[in-house]
């Protein structure tokens, strides 16, 4: 979603803001812009589309020499929410007296009144923003003190904001803000990078802090103050990044959805390492802060969370039920708020994002909080918001995921989501041999993994045969239907293809109207049970023409006689077996979007995180 970076210190800021913007890129958005202030003026530069065309334009239309002094300056990657992705709708807006400019991440909610008031008083408007309203707000309150005035428009805002604000009038300092939209401060050696996210920030600093909501800070070269909204003086951690550049560069893969796939048995080592015991046949996570009583007391699991988070959420519910006894259901965290959901305080709340920032999860995490359930968050981004207001959780330790599919993000999940029933297990039925069992089925996955990668040829010659369609059914059972489902967000996703998960006897209930010679169906046919039944829909879908891809157990060769084309996985445990398998779907999505032509790291109108609901 939008990005953010600001600079102040020694160096020339243009080619900084325009590297952290590329850092950002990731995130998916369609405009960019960047403000300076040179000789008392804000200059302002904006382009559609790429952050090179803003590149190319700063390049021609402000000459290095000229710039070399400016060590000041914000910068902004949008995702259009208030109207189109234009020059002048993107970041920064300037307030009426172009004296002060600002870049936002959020929605300023009553911007229309706030809007129509301004008018009232002779302001003109140029963009179709919200974000514009907010800084002409900011200089109609301007009375010679920057940070007061953001302080006072801030008031009167509803809805949510990440901000950074200059002044031409004030040229040594940045205004930083925010209230549900993350900005983190980068302390570098007399300078100070700040950013909506912190890969941005990785090529000047390790050492971070991040604000809290309606946290506002002022930002100089070597300090930064950091107040609440009521000018009261706050203190902030300093945490030290865990991953560094090379962790956020493609290593040499054409892509980073590639990079992130490849690199999935070392992220699941990561996630699983020094999580097991073998002698107790238990997890260890000491993140879950419980102990096996209070685990036993929990009569509820709820997952929570959207998109490929939600699929996770979905292994997970059978992993609960199945290891634990414990009765588990997944919501869509967008609904989970507006249906008034049944909540008790015996209840366990599993709040999943990669993100940590999804802003319908996170809305999801304090209505559970409200509700006084006992919330717990499962988060890759270290220090996100969810992370940090659920206060308890576990991190999955993947690496930064840059790539907009979400991969080794998702199979983390699962792993550690199995690792949280195989613990919630051991506090009930599970026998401490069923454990150790478990235990060893878990610490084999990464290993699985790789082997399904060594498929990753074999997976690109399947892809051949498949890429010129326009639609494709996934369909699974039993744990394999959420992969069902993931197989078909992934493919959809990126390669823009109409494609529908389903479990495998809903086909008939009416899509198997839909299938046409040569229609593809790719049937998770893993030798887990309900194995048969799957083959028996398979037989249905070749009857009307359909061409299938079976994902069959090695040396199936029953499930593979009854398959156009196969991609094996090793013989796992079947709530285990969900990885390797979605491995093998991420690398068949890749292949045919890459075949396709399509832009795979950042698909069109998707962004990473999705701040807004
Ligand atoms: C996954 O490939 C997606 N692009 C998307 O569905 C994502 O999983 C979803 O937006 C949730 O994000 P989160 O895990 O960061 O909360």
């Amino acid at each position: 979603m939008c990005g953010i970076v600001g600079y102040i210190g020694k160096a020339a800021a243009p080619p900084i803001l325009i590297n952290g913007l590329r850092r950002l890129e990731y995130r998916g958005y369609d405009s960019a812009g960047l403000a300076i202030i040179e000789e008392g003026k804000i200059i302002v530069a904006k382009a559609p589309g790429k952050v090179q065309s803003l590149s190319n334009k700063t390049r021609d239309e402000w000459p290095q020499e000229r710039f070399a002094n400016i060590s000041l300056g914000i910068a902004h990657t949008r995702w259009a929410t208030h109207g189109p992705p234009t020059e002048v709708n993107a970041h920064p807006h300037l307030d009426q007296a172009g004296n002060i400019a600002l870049v936002h991440n959020g929605i300023i909610e009553n911007y229309r009144s706030l809007r129509s008031k301004l008018e009232a008083k002779g302001h003109h408007f140029l963009s179709e923003t919200d974000t514009e309203v907010l800084s002409h707000l900011i200089g109609d309150r301007y009375k010679g003190d920057l940070f007061q005035a953001v302080c006072d428009a801030l008031h009167l805002i509803e809805g949510t904001f990440g901000i950074a604000v200059i002044a031409a009038s004030e040229p040594n300092k940045i205004i930083v803000a925010r209230r549900g939209s993350p900005i983190v401060i980068g302390i570098g050696e007399g300078e100070t990078i700040i950013a909506s996210d912190a890969s941005a920030i990785l090529a000047h600093t390790q050492r971070v802090i991040y604000l809290d909501d309606n946290d506002i800070a002022i930002i100089t070269a070597d300090g930064i103050d950091i107040r609440d909204l009521h000018n009261i003086p706050v203190n902030r951690e300093i945490s030290e990044l865990e991953f560094d550049t090379g962790a956020a560069e493609k290593a040499g893969f054409a892509h980073f959805m590639l990079k992130e796939i490849h690199e999935q048995p070392d992220s699941l080592r990561n996630a699983i390492r020094g999580r097991l015991d073998f002698n107790l046949g238990s997890s260890v996570l000491s993140g879950m802060g419980s102990s096996p009583r209070d685990l036993a007391e929990i009569n509820r699991v709820v997952l929570i969370g959207c998109g490929t988070s939600l699929h996770s959420g979905l292994i997970g519910e059978y992993a609960f039920e199945d290891l634990a006894d414990i009765h588990a259901e997944v919501q869509q965290a967008a609904e989970f708020r507006y249906r008034n959901p049944i909540i008790s305080r015996s209840d366990l709340v599993i709040a999943i994002s990669q993100s940590g920032e999804t802003a319908d999860t996170l809305a999801a995490v304090r209505e559970a909080n409200q509700k006084g359930a006992f919330v717990m968050g499962l988060c890759n981004v270290v220090g996100s918001t969810i992370a940090r207001e659920t206060g308890r959780g576990i991190y999955l330790h993947a690496g930064p995921e840059i790539s907009v599919a979400s991969t080794k993000a998702f199979t983390c999940q699962v792993a550690v989501l199995l690792m949280m029933a195989l613990k919630m297990g051991r506090s009930r039925r599970y026998s401490r041999q069923e454990g150790m069992d478990f235990a060893r089925a878990i610490e084999a996955i990464p290993a699985l993994v790789a082997q399904v990668i060594e498929q990753d040829h074999h997976i690109a010659q399947i892809a051949e045969l498949y890429y010129q369609n326009e639609h494709a059914f996934f369909i699974g059972r039993g744990p394999m239907y959420p992969v069902a489902l993931e197989g078909a967000l992934k493919l959809k996703e990126i390669s823009y293809i109409h494609a529908e998960g389903y479990h495998a006897a809903e086909l008939k209930h009416g899509p198997i109207a839909l299938l046409q010679k040569g229609t593809p169906v790719i049937a998770l046919a893993n030798d887990i049970p309900g194995k048969d039944k799957t083959l028996g829909n398979v037989e249905e879908c070749r009857a009307r023409g359909a061409r299938i891809l079976g994902i069959i157990t090695s040396g199936d060769h029953e499930a593979a006689a009854a398959m156009d084309d196969v991609i094996e996985i090793p013989a796992c445990h079947p709530l285990v077996a969900t990885v390797p398998t979605a491995v093998a779907l991420q690398l068949f999505a890749y292949h045919i979007a890459r075949l396709r032509g399509c832009e795979i790291d950042q698909p069109r109108n998707l962004a990473k995180s999705v701040t807004v609901e």
